[in-house]
């Protein structure tokens, strides 16, 4: 009889369009699982292996085509996968995962109106596991607010990259693929009203989580 007692790995991705202001709730959240005991892995897409984190700095600032941009996210996804999520997965870690697929479906897919069934392909082959599921995330938070909310935010933070220079008619895009993709996934997605202040977000986030048995 097995006598592991380690936890369930967890899996929790965070989305939303650029000037959402998820990162900063995914270190609190980090924090907070930390105090509790827990082993968290932090990490990004694209990004979070050497490959990976190469592939994340020629998809911010070279020019290319969205087929393009979509095979270089799931090249580092691959990666990524392979090296770091399913491992601290296994380990029983909780995987805090800034983006995942969500983004590639808003961004290439709804953003830049790439084809949504070429992505599902990759998506089968980059996520495919041994028992035929895909691997996805056990939860995701959207943070979701209006794209002239998120844009006066960055303009007071960075130079632009690649993406966050898009006209607002873009990231308009981008959200709608979120909502889609909320709507098709209720029980994984939740979205977030990002347009209230970092503590009253926060409000939200401790009591999805808390719902979920992923705090105390
Ligand atoms: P982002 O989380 O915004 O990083 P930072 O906060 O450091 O700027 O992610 C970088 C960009 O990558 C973001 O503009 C969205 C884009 N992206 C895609 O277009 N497709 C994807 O699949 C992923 C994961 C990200």
């Amino acid at each position: 009889m097995s006598t592991d007692c380690r936890p369930r790995g967890l899996f929790i991705t965070f989305e939303g369009i650029d000037g959402a202001g998820k990162s900063t709730h995914l270190a609190t959240l980090a924090e907070l699982l930390r105090r509790q005991g827990r082993e968290v892995q932090v990490t990004r897409e694209p990004g979070g292996t050497a490959l990976a984190e190469k592939l994340r700095a020629c998809l911010l600032h070279d020019p290319m085509d969205a087929l393009t941009e979509a095979l270089l996210v799931f090249a580092a996804r691959r990666d990524h996968l392979l090296r770091v999520i399913e491992p601290a997965l296994a380990a029983g870690q909780v995987v805090l995962c800034d983006r995942f697929t969500d983004a590639t479906f808003a961004y290439q897919g709804y953003g830049r109106g790439f084809e949504l069934a070429v992505l599902q392909t990759l998506e089968r082959w980059v996520q495919g596991q041994t028992d035929g599921k895909l691997r996805q995330p056990d939860l995701t938070l959207w943070f979701d607010v209006a794209p002239e909310q998120a844009a006066q935010r960055l303009s007071q933070v960075r130079v632009p990259d690649r993406f966050e220079a898009e006209p607002q008619a873009f990231f308009e895009r981008v959200r709608a693929g979120y909502a889609a993709r909320a709507a098709a996934a209720p029980a994984r997605i939740v979205r977030l009203d990002a347009a209230q202040s970092l503590e009253d977000v926060w409000t939200e986030v401790l009591a999805i989580c808390r719902q979920r048995g992923i705090v105390a």
